[in-house]
């Protein structure tokens, strides 16, 4: 599956971002877009945030302006020297998030944006894990990624985003039970909220104290 498209948006970051805005007018924007996972975690300047899969610094670039503690962790090069370019505040590791070279315990916060539908699924299981090491008790894990849509009117827009852009690894994901995995995982589930008709989620979950 997934198209041309995929390969040219990954090329081309400025298509990237233009089919991420377009997509972001069906919750009201870039900026409202970027703020879904945000909202209700405390970020001050001391707090130590980690933007997982960070891209080009698309969400990081949302994150320094909470704190002076941004690190962006990716596995592509490219991207990478892309996000030092676009948000030069962060600190930036290559590393696969299946296996990130970080201490135990050492952020407050996890933060990913549209990512994990990339993973497969033991891959994605072992991310969780990860994800779990790195964040200190009490710390919290916030994502925003695809759902399977509640509003039927939802479903053609999504599909067709996911038929040029995706590929099998996020029609699972839309079809699994991302808040379950992540109790599964270790995690206390603190809120899950939908946006979108339904087609985006964003979960919240903290690492026990
Ligand atoms: C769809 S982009 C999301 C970028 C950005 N977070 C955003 O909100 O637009 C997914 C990113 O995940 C990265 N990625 C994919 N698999 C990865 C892995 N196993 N470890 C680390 N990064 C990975 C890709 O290089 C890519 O930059």
């Amino acid at each position: 599956m997934a198209t041309i498209l995929r390969d040219w948006s990954y090329q081309y970051q400025w298509l990237y971002d233009g089919f991420s805005r377009l997509a972001a007018l069906s919750v009201g924007g870039e900026r409202r877009f970027r703020q879904l996972a945000l909202e209700g975690v405390a970020i001050a300047p001391e707090t130590s945030v980690l933007d997982l899969c960070c891209g080009s610094g698309q969400a990081t670039k949302f994150l320094v302006e909470r704190s002076c503690h941004v690190t962006g962790l990716d596995a592509s090069p490219l991207s990478l020297r892309r996000a030092q370019k676009n948000v030069p505040q962060a600190n930036y590791v290559e590393a696969f998030a299946e296996a990130m070279p970080f201490p135990d315990n050492q952020f407050d916060v996890v933060h990913t944006s549209v990512a994990l539908h990339e993973m497969e699924s033991q891959q994605l299981q072992q991310i969780l894990k990860e994800v779990h090491r790195v964040l200190r008790p009490d710390g919290v894990f916030t994502l925003v990624d695809f759902h399977k849509p509640t509003n039927p009117l939802f479903v053609p827009g999504l599909s067709l985003f996911l038929l040029l852009f995706e590929t099998e690894t996020a029609w699972t994901l839309i079809k699994s039970d991302l808040a379950t995995l992540l109790e599964a995982a270790g995690f206390q589930r603190v809120r899950q909220t939908l946006h979108a008709g339904g087609s985006l989620q964003v979960i919240q979950v903290k690492k026990r104290s």
